[in-house]
């Protein structure tokens, strides 16, 4: 007798027997690992069978990132594929490697992160990972912005784009302002 779990395009050879289980239609949720036992009057053999399942890489839509002069900015791309994709990343046309200008890159398993240690006017521009696997390849478009930071000079001409940890008090703080000057302004008309 013999029992094999699963769905699985696989050959089984007992004695003169041959087994064979298909997949219809492969897909990555059928990866994993498929068992089969195989029973005669003398002894029970269990077989296991590790499926993989191949794919070409898929990015996810790339967020644009806002970073002020001088601050760290970081750009990530996450590709989804096995096996396991290689990144590289271009500036518009041209290729950025690692360690150059003051930009690493670190690529650990699905990520490939792209960090600017000291973002300088230069820097913001339009970037492209593109995630490359033996079965194809996939890119994602990042744009690194400028965000000015606010000041006492900024505060007063207005909301601009605000940053980090301490925007939400930030923007709390502009948005008083406006509303005292609106106030100002309504007390001025009467
Ligand atoms: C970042 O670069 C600017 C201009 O090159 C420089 O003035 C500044 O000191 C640098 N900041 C850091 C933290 O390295
Ligand atoms: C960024 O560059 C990519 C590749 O060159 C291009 O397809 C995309 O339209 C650009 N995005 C913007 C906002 O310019
Ligand atoms: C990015 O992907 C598009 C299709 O999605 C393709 O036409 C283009 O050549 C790719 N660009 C790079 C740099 O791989």
């Amino acid at each position: 007798m013999l029992v094999c779990s699963g769905l699985l395009l696989f050959r089984r050879v007992l004695t003169t027997e041959d087994e064979y289980l298909e997949i219809p239609s492969i897909s990555r949720q059928r990866a994993g690992t498929y068992e089969c036992t195989a029973i005669n009057d003398v002894a029970t053999d269990v077989q296991t069978v590790e499926l993989t399942v191949n794919y070409a890489p898929t990015l996810s839509e790339g967020k644009d990132v806002g970073v002020t002069l001088g601050q760290q900015g970081v750009l990530q791309c996450e590709a989804d594929a096995v096996p396991a994709a290689d990144f590289e990343w271009y500036r518009d046309d041209r290729r950025v490697f690692n360690s150059f200008d003051g930009i690493e890159i670190e690529d650990s398993g699905a990520l490939s992160q792209l960090t600017f240690f000291n973002v300088s006017e230069g820097d913001y521009g339009n970037y492209t990972c593109v995630a490359i696997n033996k079965l194809g390849s996939a890119n994602a478009s990042i744009i690194l912005f400028e965000v000015i930071e606010p000041t006492s000079s900024t505060l007063l001409q207005g909301p601009g784009a605000v940053q980090d940890g301490n925007s939400a008090s930030r923007a709390a703080h502009t948005s008083t302002c406006l509303l005292i000057l609106l106030a100002l302004q309504l007390l001025l008309k009467f």
